[in-house]
Order: structure tokens, then C-alpha cells, then sequence
């Protein structure tokens, strides 16, 4: 179909929830996008931050050609292959061990190397070797994990499992402290926890439940506290809030919600949506804080580019949850969860978290040399640029990257955004500050 049959028919019929830049996208290779007039482009958006290994990775494109002619949906009613051990590594991980999650990923990975030919000994002897790497070592911290399929979906699970563990092992609170500038997502319930007026105002009534506090305020998150007493079941945030402009939380602060959460009976709720699966330098960013939430959600980079979400909890507060409390259809169905283990096998044994805390090192350094920009801000490969005025509208910065060869994004008027594929390189961050300093009028 051509671009201009394409434009046409989205601009009729598709629901008008994105404003869209004049490019159709096609295929993709890495770290690059190719459009439908054969242009390339080079990504560092990644779908805003879910390809995390660029795209038509082969890992993850061998795992979904394996899956799609097997089996694609059974429900969650019964077990199905790659489902427990994408659980497992995340397990691993969650627990920043990534000498554990290491042994786990080589052997998840001798098992999809096996060809249906293989010896029936020789299978049995690879999956033996994954089970006793999953096992959970004496005194290892088990996470569990809920399949969902997007963010949203991962933070509803995330809130509902706090206010059921509040419910029947807590004070039987049930209000979210959320933070100012957070995003949550889309569905009613997410935009109430997401404290922006502009995203919240036309919706309400919004569900009920929710208080705000300001980012890095102690001193206000004690007095709601003190407002609320035994009625609140947890404190919800991202690590680095990435929607509205890419601002980490402090340390002071995590160790401060850490304190008050737990010495009033509420859980922490981390929202890794953004943050996590690599992207931070760690696995996940409330590691660079060393402050351990007691749920956390996921989903963008989790499947490599297929749509998938988690919510992962502390074994002690996930197994709340009992047949019946929560649910998807499709969550954890047969094709995310053989491309989620994909996907994580291919970034645990790759090392991507040191990857992105090099490269992402690099990239800091460079963007900060940039004309305009007076800020660099976030973690490994999660970059925000902050612009003078003279640099004019982010969102103009952004056109004219894209009219230079480079997807970037702003969020808001003074902002670039990046996101790139966690398989950038330095010669790739070379290539875009070209662009950049084209882009920026330099
Ligand atoms: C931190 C955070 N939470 C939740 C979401 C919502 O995720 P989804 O769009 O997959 O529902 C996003 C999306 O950008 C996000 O950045």
C-alpha cells in the first residue's frame, strides 16, 4: 500500500489519540528503521522503549517463528511452556543476582538450541540443568510474577494486589500516595494514580483512593502520613519519572518512602514500566538506589517488541492473590511469554545492563556538549535533555531530528527524550549527535 493510501485511511478511520509525523515505517534492523520511500532512520525512541534489543533481533524473532507454529493462546487455565521460566529469571533478576540469572539464561538458552531431532537424554539433561538453576537457593528472596499485557494493565494488578494484601494481612488501607508528574497509564484507574491535571481533568470523576505528594518532599510524604492514619496500603512511583521529563527520584527520598511505608504497614510500589528491563544499568533501576520495592510493574522492553506486561511481588505479599482475585485472557499468553524469555535471556547474557550504563554513560557526556542544552538527566539508556529558550519547541527539535534521519521525542515544550534500543552503540550516539547539532541549529 503507499504512504499516501496508508495516511489516508488511518487519518478516516483510526481514532485520533496521536498526533503522527509524516513517516511510514516498514522494517527494521537494530538500531535502524527503515520508512515505506526506502529512507532509513536511525531509532533512538525504540517504539518509546520497547524494543530493547532494536528491532528483528534474532533471538527473539527465532523464539516468536517457534511459538507461532506450535501454539498461540491456550488461556491461564493451563500451564503452557516459557511462562514459569520467564517467572524464574525475573526472579533472578529482581534480586540483582546476576551470576544466578546467568546460569539460568545459558540454560534456558542449550534448551531452545536443541532441534526437535535432539536425543531424548540429552534433552532431559538440558532441562534438568534449567530446573536446578531455577530452583530458588536457601534463603533466596522468590519474586512471583502475574502476566499482563501492557503497563496499565501491570500497574491495575500492581494496586489491586496492594490493597488485597492491606486488606488481609495489613491495616486494611486502601489509599495510593502517588506523585505529582507520575504516569501510570491510561486506563480510569491509572490516571487517577497519574498526578497531572491536564491528563486527569476531563476524566472525572476519577476512582477514588489516591493522595498526591511531591517528588523528593520527606517532609510531606510524613504528614500524609500523619493525615492518614492505617489507611495507607502503599506508595506508588516510578523511580525516574519518565512522562513528564525524565526526573530520578532522589536517594533521600527512596530511603525516606522506605522508612514511612514500612513503618506504617503500606508497600512500596514501584512503577519500572519505563525504568526497567535493563534500560537503568541494572535489571531494574530501584537497584541503582538499592532501595527494594515490595511490588513492582513492568512491561515495554519486557518481550523484546511484543506486547506483554508484569507485575512481580515479593512471594509473601504476591501469594495474597488467590484463584479468582485477578485475571487476563491474554495476559502471559503463549507468544509473549516465549518472546519475554527471549528477550531476557538474550539481555541477561549479553550483559545489556552494563551495556547501558556505558554506553549510556557516553551518551550523557555528548549530549551535555550539545549547544542549547542545560541539563542531561536519568540513567543508563533513559535520557532527558533540557533545552534553552533559544533552542525554540522541543517538538520542532524533533522534526527536524526526524527530517536529519534520527527518531527522537519530547516531553514537553523544553525536553528531548531518549530511548534507544539497549543494543546502541557509541558510534550510534556519534551518528545521532550529528543530527542533533543539525537539529539544534548549530
Ligand atoms: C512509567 C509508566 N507506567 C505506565 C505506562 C503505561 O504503559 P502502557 O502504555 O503499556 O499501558 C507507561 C507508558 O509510557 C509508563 O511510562
Amino acid at each position: 500500500m503507499s504512504f499516501e493510501i496508508e495516511k489516508n485511511l488511518d487519518q478516516t478511520y483510526v481514532m485520533p489519540t496521536f498526533g503522527r509525523s509524516d513517516v511510514e515505517f516498514v522494517s527494521g534492523s537494530g538500531m535502524t528503521l527503515t520508512g515505506s520511500d526506502g529512507r532509513t532512520y536511525l531509532d533512538f525512541l525504540a517504539g518509546i522503549g520497547v524494543c530493547c534489543l532494536g528491532h528483528a533481533h534474532p533471538a527473539v524473532t527465532a523464539a516468536l517463528e517457534r511459538q507461532v507454529g506450535r501454539l498461540l493462546h491456550v488461556s491461564n487455565y493451563f500451564y503452557i511452556e516459557h511462562r514459569g521460566e520467564t517467572a524464574a529469571l525475573i526472579s533472578k533478576l529482581a534480586n540483582d543476582d546476576m551470576a544466578a540469572a546467568a546460569v539460568l539464561a545459558d540454560a534456558l538458552a542449550a534448551v531452545s538450541a536443541l532441534g526437535s531431532d535432539a536425543a531424548p537424554e540429552v534433552r532431559a539433561a538440558a532441562e534438568q540443568a534449567v530446573a536446578e538453576a531455577a530452583a530458588p537457593g536457601s534463603g533466596e528472596q522468590v519474586w512471583e510474577t502475574f502476566f499482563a499485557n501492557s503497563g496499565a494493565e501491570a500497574n491495575e494488578g500492581a494496586m489491586k494486589l496492594a490493597r488485597l494484601w492491606s486488606k488481609r494481612h495489613g491495616n486494611g488501607g486502601n489509599t495510593i500516595v502517588a506523585l505529582r508528574g507520575s504516569f501510570h497509564g491510561r486506563t480510569l484507574e491509572t490516571v487517577a494514580a497519574t498526578m497531572q491535571n491536564w491528563l486527569q481533568d476531563e476524566f472525572r470523576p476519577l476512582p477514588g483512593g489516591f493522595v498526591a505528594c511531591t517528588p523528593n518532599d520527606c517532609d510531606e510524604l510524613r504528614a500524609l502520613f500523619a493525615a492518614h492514619p492505617g489507611e495507607i496500603c502503599a506508595v506508588m512511583y516510578e523511580p525516574i519519572q519518565g512522562e513528564s521529563g525524565v526526573h530520578p527520584l532522589t536517594p533521600e527520598f527512596m530511603a525516606c518512602m522506605e522508612e514511612l511505608a514500612h513503618a506504617n504497614q503500606a508497600l512500596l510500589l514501584a512503577d519500572e514500566v519505563q525504568t526497567g528491563v535493563f534500560r537503568s544499568g541494572k535489571p531494574f533501576a530501584f537497584q541503582t538506589y538499592g532501595v527494594v520495592p515490595d511490588i513492582m510493574s513492568l512491561a515495554k522492553g519486557i518481550a523484546g517488541g511484543v506486547p506483554a506486561g508484569a507485575v512481580v511481588a515479593k512471594k509473601e505479599v504476591a501469594d495474597t492473590f488467590r484463584p479468582g482475585d485477578h485475571g487476563s485472557t491474554f495476559g502471559g499468553s503463549c507468544l509473549a511469554v516465549a518472546a519475554a524469555e527471549a528477550a531476557l535471556v538474550e539481555l541477561t547474557r549479553g550483559r545489556y545492563d552494563e551495556r547501558a550504563a556505558e554506553v549510556g554513560a557516553y551518551m550523557r557526556e555528548r549530549l551535555a556538549e550539545l549547544p542549547h542544552v542545560t541539563e542531561v538527566r536519568g540513567a543508563g539508556l533513559m535520557l532527558g535533555a533540557e533545552l534553552d529558550a533559544a533552542a525554540g519547541d522541543a517538538h520542532d527539535v524533533v522534526a527536524r531530528a526526524l527530517e536529519g534521519g534520527a527518531v527522537i521525542n519530547a516531553t514537553g515544550a523544553t525536553t528531548l527524550r531518549f530511548l534507544p534500543p539497549l543494543v546502541c552503540e557509541k558510534s550510534d550516539v556519534d551518528a545521532l549527535m550529528g543530527v542533533l547539532e543539525k537539529a539544534l541549529g548549530a
